[in-house]
């Protein structure tokens, strides 16, 4: 796949919905009593894992359109043991690790070659902190879940700040003796603590800590899945970049956890504006209009990392056209999503002309406003570094050859041809 330059992105578009909210709706709902309608839901590869997995436990799920589905909920302790394949998806895996830790019989979970490098450790020791049975193969998966372990309610500080750990224990909470709570000192993500109190669990949030009390049922009826913020993110980023654009969002989720890379925009120069704020469910949505200025460098801390986390490729990408040195620092979690992504990106990126250093958790880029040379980037079979090609693409003086493009559909089918309708050349 090529992608030429852009003379400018222009136009109104909507994305396909959270990948984040949509696994947890299709969780949730499988815990829960009786029918959820997901609207909006976010087909990809990574949340199709997900539809799959719970049927392999005995859930029924009901396509109702490609964006539309019934779960037929089996209560908390109603999953049938089972083999899971997780595909690609780390969400899906560390989740269900959770879900599963305090049901009865023995649940396999596997994963693709780049799941099965990614730390599991990180979810085992709580959950067997908490009483579960769980085997990792050397501190990956495959994992084994086993028997009808007793949990009991655990009072934890992760070492990293990781939604994904986080949502982990709190699932397994769910079926403990007392209440659960995990404390972190830089907040992560909250779709699952809304989505459980939403269902009716018990939840207690302070600015460092949430809990969660061993719940009777759930039951969560209706999930309208908001447009995913780090699938709008290439968007948004391609329309900061090539000067003349004017593009603007949709029924974004604009979850302040989320949209860190808002604030980021804002303090390189690019102009952000957000307006039509509401709620849909528990979660904030809203309009997002992104149109260039004239980038310069900043630096990004720990603190903020988890905020923009996925986006953080993107980030690189706007420092080699934002005058001055950028750092980005306390990212070291990059290392391990679906690819190493600080090597994937400097990687990619220095071809085509970007003054760009990979840091042990980050990256220092110098940047000049001018466009890139182009060239070629390899996406290794992440799905956020294709779409990074794309985007490095569209804002270079002679295009970009993405080797294996294809895996964009982990989070985002079509993004290519949504991409090139708002593309003016
Ligand atoms: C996710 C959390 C993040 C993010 C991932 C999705 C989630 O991972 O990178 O794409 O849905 O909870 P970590 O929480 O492990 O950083």
């Amino acid at each position: 796949m090529r992608v030429e330059p852009a003379a400018s992105l222009v136009g109104h578009v909507v994305v396909p919905g959270d990948k984040s909210i949509s696994h947890r709706a299709v969780l949730i709902g499988a815990l829960g009593e009786g029918e959820t309608g997901v609207h909006g839901f976010g087909r990809a590869g990574d949340t199709q894992a997900t539809v799959e997995g719970v049927r392999a436990l005995g859930v029924e799920v009901e396509d109702v359109a490609d964006d539309d589905l019934v779960v037929h909920g089996v209560g908390l302790r109603g999953l049938r043991a089972a083999t899971v394949d997780c595909g690609n998806s780390g969400t899906l895996m560390r989740l269900l690790a959770g879900v599963v830790a305090g049901q009865e019989g023995e649940f396999t979970l596997t994963g693709d070659d780049s799941l099965s490098t990614r730390p599991m450790e990180r979810i085992a020791a709580p959950l067997r902190q908490m009483g579960a049975n769980i085997e990792t193969t050397d501190g990956h998966a495959p994992l084994v879940i086993g028997g009808s372990a007793a949990l009991r309610g655990i009072e934890v500080e992760p070492d990293v700040a990781s939604a994904q750990v986080k949502s982990a224990i709190l699932l397994a909470g769910l079926n403990a003796e007392r209440p659960t709570t995990v404390v972190e000192r830089i907040p992560t993500r909250d779709h699952t603590e809304l989505m459980l109190e939403a269902a009716g669990a018990h939840i207690r949030r302070s600015s460092s800590s949430v809990t969660v009390e061993p719940s009777g049922a759930l039951r969560l009826d209706e999930v309208v899945v908001p447009g995913d913020f780090s699938s709008a993110a290439p968007l948004l980023v391609a329309a900061a970049l090539v000067p003349g654009s004017d593009l603007t969002l949709h029924d974004l989720g604009v979850n302040p956890r989320r949209t860190g890379l808002l604030a980021v925009l804002e303090r390189m120069g690019a102009r952000v504006s957000v307006f039509d704020r509401r709620r849909v469910g528990g979660e904030p949505v809203a309009s997002v209009q992104v149109q260039p200025g004239e980038l310069v460098a900043t630096e990004i801390e720990a603190a903020e990392v988890p905020a923009l986390v996925d986006e953080l490729p993107l980030v690189a990408l706007l420092a080699s056209h934002a005058r001055g040195e950028t750092r980005v620092a306390g990212a070291r979690e990059l290392r391990v999503k679906e690819t190493d992504r600080i090597e994937a990106v400097t990687d990619g990126l220095r071809p085509l002309g970007a003054r760009i250093h990979s840091r042990d958790d980050g990256w220092t880029v110098t940047g000049v406003p001018a466009r890139l040379r182009g060239g070629r980037v390899d996406a290794r079979g992440d799905h956020r570094i294709a779409m990074l090609g794309a985007v490095a693409g569209l804002a270079s003086r002679e295009g970009v050859a993405i080797e294996g493009a294809d895996t964009a559909a982990i989070s985002f089918p079509g993004f290519y041809e949504l991409l090139e309708s708002v593309t003016r050349r």
